[in-house]
């Protein structure tokens, strides 16, 4: 909480973290067949909101959920900013927190899994807040070497191979299940390839 507390104001400053999320968004609505107009979104681990707000214009609703009281301060002082009245942003720790269940029609989250200890538990609850053909869209980093991040504090996991994020999507009943390569982020240290990984309920 507190590393991310302390980040929240400056959250948006770094490009590559605008661009990671935007390209995020535009790879859901991608694969988002039908008309979205309606839609109930979560967006798990939000942050400041940069996926949120990337469909907050398309869409009913969208729940930012996050243990970062400095997160959320921002995400809901940006839509206050804009005038946005259907995007919120709420305190919630999935570690030791349940969903509202049959909820949403997607779930969304950015580079948030390796941060949560037990990822089958976190694709569960997500998967179980879903409406049944719901959709899940994680995005997060594959196997790294440790570098990625310049602290490790509150990093679980460094990055993940397929094979446990396909796991824990079967593990949660999930269909359809698909991973595979979103983008790269350069860094001094290495580049460093993030997955998309989708399933529906
Ligand atoms: C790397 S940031 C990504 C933020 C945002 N999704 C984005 O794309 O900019 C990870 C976020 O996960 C949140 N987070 C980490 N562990 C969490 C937990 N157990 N419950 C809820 N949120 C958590 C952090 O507070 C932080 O905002």
């Amino acid at each position: 909480m507190g590393r991310f507390d302390d980040l929240a104001k400056a959250w948006d400053s770094k490009p590559e973290r605008v661009e990671g999320a935007m390209v995020f968004v535009d790879k859901i609505k991608e694969y988002l067949k039908s008309d979205i107009k309606n839609f109930k979104v979560l967006d798990y681990g939000c942050g400041s909101g940069l996926v949120s707000f990337g469909f907050a214009g398309d869409v009913e609703s969208v729940e930012g959920l996050d243990y970062s009281f400095g997160m959320i301060e921002v995400y809901n002082e940006k839509a206050k900013d804009i005038g946005m009245e259907n995007i919120f942003g709420y305190i919630h720790d999935i570690n030791t927190q349940d969903l509202n269940e049959n909820k949403y029609d997607i779930a969304v989250t950015n580079m948030t899994m390796h941060h949560i200890n037990d990822v089958n538990n976190f694709v569960n609850k997500l998967a179980k807040s879903l409406k049944t053909g719901g959709q899940i869209f994680i995005a997060d980093l594959y196997k790294e070497d440790g570098a990625f991040h310049s602290d490790n504090a509150d990093v679980i996991h460094f990055g993940f191979e397929e094979e446990i994020v396909y796991q824990a999507f079967v593990n949660a009943g999930l269909k359809d299940i698909n991973i595979e390569k979103l983008h790269s982020i350069e860094k001094p240290t290495n580049t460093y390839d993030i997955f998309i990984a989708i399933g529906t309920k």
